[in-house]
């Protein structure tokens, strides 16, 4: 679809943002302000706060973006199988795909999202790249190779090299937009958000650390994939490592 392709051309960070700021330069003060909106005229009811937490609301609250990993933690296979056991699975197959469903929300249960992980220091597995079977539970070792330095480079970032490893999340937009047309691509980022969320509020939980990653070059890691001259499109990353 061309509108897809167009979307995912001019919304490439090589347009938007690497052009307007050098690294090592201060961001400006409009990329700085937080702003809030509020309505001062209108009668205000001031809601309850809240000390005690149980574990779901605890692991929501301390979640946070991290950028420091400590280079030798290698991340154990167990943690890796919880992992994408409780954010991404199939919970009712019995036997067929049709009707099965995951643990995030999905417009029209078109599940557009595959989910790859690149792991830099694993124990008990090999670095590479895999890719998530979501209806297997199972890792597919695409290749094995180091690619810290390569990551290092696409998105801009030293720390990157020191997480264990990288998920990459990927959309393939006609699964949705074979449904809803253009406005399947909403749905879509929507979803990704899920799944991210998912991901990073398990990770807090088995006590890894991670940061969301939108910056990166999409058309070096649709090549990395070798995805590059399919209809499948990377969207998001997420570093993990402790
Ligand atoms: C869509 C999205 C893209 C992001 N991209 C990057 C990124 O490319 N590099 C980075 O270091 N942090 C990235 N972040 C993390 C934000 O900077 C971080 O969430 C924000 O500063 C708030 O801090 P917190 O996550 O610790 O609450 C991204 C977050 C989101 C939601």
């Amino acid at each position: 679809m061309k509108f897809l392709r167009q979307f995912f051309k001019q919304t490439n960070i090589k347009q938007e943002y690497n052009n307007k700021i050098s690294i090592d330069e201060e961001y400006p003060k409009d990329w700085l302000d937080i702003h809030f909106k509020m309505y001062p005229r209108f009668n205000s009811i001031k809601l309850k706060k809240y000390n005690d937490t149980n574990l779901l609301q605890k692991t929501v609250l301390e979640r946070r973006s991290f950028r420091e990993f400590n280079k030798k933690y290698a991340i154990d296979f167990d943690k890796l199988s919880k992992l994408f056991f409780y954010t991404n699975r199939i919970k009712n197959k019995n036997g067929n795909s049709l009707n099965s469903r995951r643990p995030y929300p999905s417009a029209g249960a078109r599940f557009p999202i595959e989910q790859y992980i690149v792991i830099f220091n694993g124990q008990d597995i090999k670095q590479g790249l895999y890719h998530f079977n979501v209806y297997d539970h199972s890792l597919e070792k695409i290749r094995e190779e180091d690619s810290r330095l390569f990551f290092k480079e696409i998105c801009n970032s030293d720390w990157i090299s020191n997480c264990s490893a990288l998920i990459i999340l990927t959309c393939i937009p006609l699964r949705t937009c074979i449904k809803y047309n253009n406005r399947g691509i909403r749905y879509i980022l929507f979803e990704i958000g899920h799944i991210a969320q998912n991901i990073m509020l398990i990770a807090e939980n088995l006590g890894l650390h991670t940061c969301a990653i939108g910056g990166f070059d999409d058309k070096k890691i649709a090549k990395y994939l070798k995805c590059n001259k399919t209809d499948e499109y990377p969207l998001y990353l997420i570093s993990l490592g402790k």
